[in-house]
């Protein structure tokens, strides 16, 4: 916790799945981590709107550096996938293992739990040209950290929310579930973001 930037507004408890963070919201104390308890899924640090929550190996500035440098060329052409680790991560290397064929212009970023996928990583995807992106995770009941997937749909829905209030179409926004067996439910995940990507014009991407 970065105490100088916690405004004790006590939303990272509430998302925590493992209750181990805890806030003095009436006597306005920075969040205190019980690392004991902390499992790691990194929803706490997509949730804090004061970007006062570091995750350890998955900072926003890593997480961030991946984004431009995978839209750095012709972002116009690819489709930026969020992959959590245990479930949606692996659906893509079942679909390796099968020898499944699937768009060659998928980038993925791994995140340990779909819960990490941070609104400003897809804001700044988009103003970086990208014509879809794609965030994945565990199906519901199967998320590795308890229910943190839960917290990705709702952060979800304000995205979408938030896109159209820009001008961007919301379905460019992809949300899909995927377990680590169903490779070849990966595999038709990335056609039809395909599709979608190529129904995306150039001025929908330049707006
Ligand atoms: Fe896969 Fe949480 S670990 S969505």
């Amino acid at each position: 916790v970065i105490e100088e930037r916690c405004k004790s507004c006590g939303k990272c408890a509430e998302v925590c799945p493992y209750n181990a963070i805890t806030v003095e919201v009436k006597k306005k104390m920075p969040a205190v981590v019980n690392s004991a308890a902390c499992a790691g899924c990194g929803t706490c640090a997509a949730e804090c709107p004061f970007d006062a929550i570091v995750m350890n190996h998955f900072t926003d500035q890593q997480i961030m550096g991946q984004v431009e440098a995978l839209l750095e060329k012709e972002p116009d052409i690819k489709i930026l996938a969020f992959a959590c680790n245990w479930c949606s991560y692996a659906g893509a290397d079942s679909a390796g293992i099968a020898r499944l064929s699937y768009p060659t212009n998928v980038r993925l970023i791994r995140t340990m739990c779909s819960g990490r996928v941070d609104e400003k990583f897809i804001w700044k995807a988009f103003e970086a040209g990208a014509p879809v992106v794609l965030i994945s995770g565990c199906h519901f009941g199967d998320c590795h950290y308890i229910d943190a997937n839960r917290s990705t749909t709702r952060r979800m829905d304000g995205l979408w929310d938030g896109l159209e209030k820009a001008g961007i179409r919301p379905d460019r926004l992809l949300l899909e579930w995927c377990s680590a067996a169903e490779g070849a439910r990966w595999q038709t995940i990335m056609y039809e973001a395909e599709k979608k990507r190529q129904s995306v014009s150039k001025e929908e991407i330049e707006k």
